[in-house]
């Protein structure tokens, strides 16, 4: 069965790796990141956005995380990210999502406390993960948008407050990264990582992992990150390789044609991020 993604986080956060969490789309992409796990011996987290849940529905996205789950040893958990309504949140954990994110960052600091406040009660309950988001990661994910300028990095003193005002086991601080593929490098404050892990014992979540160079990915597990997002390059190798096929071969109609070169894309590309993050042999 899928299990919380709780206890992974804790058990990455006290043996300094981070466990990759993938968006997918499709289930192809579903099952080519669940291989990458398999065969690494990885945990993983399975995600999808909410515009993913409106397009294939919460049921049929944990039934496929659930029978992944079931066919293999390696721990997997079902996480929503960026979730902004409170609605979806209780149709996902109905669902049997084990892990969900209240995004209500855009909001001033009291009412992001008290947002997510309701849905850690709710969760709790239920054995269920939950993530919340401290500043503003900018860039682009699903209907979420922010602009570079109101980008905005979570203070440390903020962090201790709202984990202790509304016992969210998992927090997502902003450090600097964005949605999408950076410009130039990333913009991160390490310094600001290693002051939130050395204030709050919860697992922290890096968001954007996309286009972040290695050594920095590294350095961000060394300082405390248990947690990271990937979800715009799975996406751009997954569509790169059916372009490919359909570039050679423009009347293909067999979709086993080009969907499994686009799972192997996305496999290896999982694979890589795993070694990055040093979750592999940790299942
Ligand atoms: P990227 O699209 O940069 O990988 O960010 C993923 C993310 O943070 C999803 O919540
Ligand atoms: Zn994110
Ligand atoms: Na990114």
């Amino acid at each position: 069965p899928l299990v919380s993604s709780t206890p992974l986080l804790q058990a990455a956060r006290q043996n300094g790796y981070a466990v990759g969490a993938f968006n997918v789309h499709t289930l192809e992409m579903l099952q080519a990141v669940v291989e990458s796990a398999e065969e690494t011996d990885s945990p993983l987290i399975l995600q999808s956005t909410v515009g993913t849940v409106k397009h294939l529905g919460a049921d049929y996205l944990a039934a496929a995380a659930a029978t992944a789950a079931n066919r293999t040893r390696v721990p997997i958990a079902l996480h929503l990210d960026h979730c902004t309504d409170f609605d979806t949140i209780v149709q996902c954990i109905r669902a049997g999502y084990t892990s969900v994110m209240i995004d209500a960052s855009m909001h001033p600091f009291e009412e992001n406390v008290a947002q997510t406040k309701r849905i850690v009660d709710i969760a709790r309950a239920a054995g269920v993960n939950v993530e919340a988001e401290l500043g503003k990661v900018g860039g682009v994910e699903d209907d979420i948008v922010v602009g570079e300028h109101e980008a905005l990095l979570a203070d440390p003193q903020d962090c201790v407050r709202f984990v202790e005002l509304t016992g969210v086991p998992t927090l997502a601080p902003a450090v600097g990264t964005a949605h999408g593929i950076y410009k130039g490098d990333p913009n991160i404050d390490f310094e600001r990582i290693r002051s939130i892990a050395a204030a709050v014992s919860v697992p922290l979540v890096l968001h954007g992992g996309s286009g972040i160079p290695e050594e920095q990915v590294k350095r961000c597990v060394a300082l405390g990150m248990s947690k990271m997002n990937i979800a715009t390059e799975i996406r751009i190798v997954f569509s790169n390789a059916i372009k490919e096929v359909f570039a050679t071969n423009p009347d293909e109609n067999d979709p086993r044609k080009y969907m499994i070169p686009a799972k192997k894309a996305v496999k290896a590309a999982a694979i890589e991020k795993m070694r990055m993050l040093g979750c592999i042999g940790k299942a």
